[in-house]
């Protein structure tokens, strides 16, 4: 017989009907209630055993951890807790777990530290957390798919190995397949990197951005969704070494078009989990809110889970340019009490997220659009206003999370583009593809970057980066 997944017989009504449910045990009490999941929804079947007429060495092996496939006849429960369960007739151990090993893993049945969790990453998907976490993830990146592909954008996918490295969102990895101990060296003592694999210098990339762009402006509006990479020493809980990051990029589109389309974008995929995901967040609200309990007042949300998403998705962002956010800052109680880590003196000053969070958190309450920053705190390729000063640039700022997209209108214009690149010292001669783009046929385009384990964080009020991707790679951790 086929199988039925539990999500399905939950909601099913075909009582008195039989079915296959296949899955790990969860809990068995009495003998005769083996709670069951099988990862197609939070909630567990209950399946009712005649444990009478069970044989010995089958009640034996029923243990919490154990994948077991059961078949039987769909009721509608008398006990409280459950709407249906099935009366078992037929009960078969598909893969065993010792009681005594599992008493060592994160699968006893006990609460288990987010940390500890983490030491068994291989196994904590078969919790409740985190195979929530985990479908609202997988919900969320099908969401992200669903809305550029209803709004007319191509899915491209840009390199991971690059031979650029000129980008400069961040630090980055070599890629090599050079014996490190025996490293061909040239006459001065350099790495030769001419008979690497590549026969250049190659890394893993921080952004498909510049690759995007190219794409852009030939399919006019393009999407990327892939892993990055940043070998940045950051060790927070909103970075990871390795990440995925969504970046559109639209031609003849301006900032305020890119600001329009990234909110309207967040709201489409907020929306989706929330009427796709109710279970789930249910589940994880209910946990941040038993967690708030040991935290004072001030640390605890402000809103419950499912209330802060809607509030997402039912206000608009708050825009605000980078010298309106100097001046808040500036006259703010934290910057006057030198309660900051870093005091805003002056505008041109570098936000750090404690300011961000501030904006966001304390200030306005609700997402912000920081846009028009100093050119010289951003990257070489976004767009100079009028003034000379400030750039085409636009950062979504979120409550509990920060920075959660960066982007801007790009240069389009090849002069200005090369004397930028050639004040921050960006090779012309390695990026000459990239400036072809303003050679043939240059226009008004832009784009952005969204952090995805950043927007998963949000999504599911989880607090630690490392717990929303199944293998979190940081420094000096890349176990499994
Ligand atoms: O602001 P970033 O560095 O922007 C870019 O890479 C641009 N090329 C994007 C573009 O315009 N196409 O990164 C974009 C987003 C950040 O806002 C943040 O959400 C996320 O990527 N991010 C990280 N997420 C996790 N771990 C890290 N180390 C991250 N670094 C950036
Ligand atoms: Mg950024």
């Amino acid at each position: 017989m086929k199988h039925t997944k539990i999500a399905e017989l939950l909601e099913s009504d075909h009582f008195l009907q039989d079915f296959t449910a296949k899955g790990w045990v969860r809990a068995f009490r009495s003998n005769r209630f083996i709670a069951l999941n099988d990862g197609s929804t939070i909630n567990n079947l209950q399946c009712v055993l005649d444990f009478e007429n069970t044989p010995e060495e089958i009640l034996n092996e029923i243990n919490i951890g154990a994948a077991i496939s059961v078949t039987g006849t769909l009721k509608e429960s008398e006990g409280k807790g459950q709407r249906v369960e099935i009366e078992v007739k037929n009960i078969e151990i598909l893969g065993t777990a010792n009681p005594e090993e599992v008493k060592k893993t994160i699968l006893s049945p006990k609460r288990h530290t987010l940390e500890k969790l983490r030491e068994q990453a291989h196994l904590r998907v078969r919790t409740n957390t985190f195979s929530a976490v985990m479908r609202v993830r997988s919900q969320l990146s099908f969401a992200v798919h669903q809305y550029f592909n209803q709004n007319g954008f191509n899915y491209v996918n840009t390199p991971i190995i690059t031979g650029s490295d000129a980008e400069g969102a961040g630090e980055m990895f070599k890629v090599t397949n050079f014996d490190l101990n025996n490293a061909p060296k040239n006459e001065d003592g350099s790495i030769n990197y001419k008979e690497d694999f590549f026969g250049k210098e190659a890394n893993l990339t921080v952004s498909g951005q510049l690759e995007g762009e190219t794409y852009a402006l030939g399919l006019g509006q393009i999407y990327t969704f892939g892993p990055t990479f940043r070998a940045e020493n950051s060790n927070t809980s909103r970075h990871l070494a390795e990440f995925w990051m969504i970046e559109p990029e639209v031609a003849f589109c301006d900032l305020d078009g890119n600001m329009d389309l990234a909110e309207d974008f967040i709201k489409h995929v907020i929306n989706h989990v929330l009427d796709n995901c109710d279970d789930d967040l249910a589940f994880l609200e209910n946990r941040v809110i038993q967690e708030d309990k040991s935290k004072p007042q001030a640390e605890r949300a402000p809103m419950a889970l499912r209330e802060k998403l809607r509030f997402i998705v039912d206000n608009n962002f708050k825009r605000v340019s980078y010298t309106e956010a100097i001046d808040i800052l500036k006259n703010s109680k934290p910057n006057k009490k030198k309660k900051f880590n870093y005091i805003i003196e002056e505008w041109g000053a570098d936000l750090q997220s404690e300011h961000e969070r501030y904006l966001v958190e304390k200030h306005f309450k609700c997402p912000v659009i920081l846009f028009d920053y100093p050119a010289n705190i951003k990257a070489f390729y976004m767009r100079l206003n009028e003034d000379g000063k400030t750039v085409r640039a636009m950062d979504i700022l979120f409550p509990g999370i920060g920075e959660i997209v960066g982007g801007s209108q790009r240069e389009e214009r090849l002069d200005i583009l090369q004397t930028k690149m050639k004040e921050l010292g960006v090779d012309e001669k390695e990026l000459w593809w990239y400036l072809d783009t303003r050679r043939f046929g240059t226009c008004v385009h832009s784009g952005f970057g969204l952090g995805f384990e950043r927007l998963v964080l949000f999504a599911t009020g989880m607090t630690n980066i490392r717990d929303v991707i199944p293998y979190p790679r940081t420094p000096k951790s890349a176990e499994f």
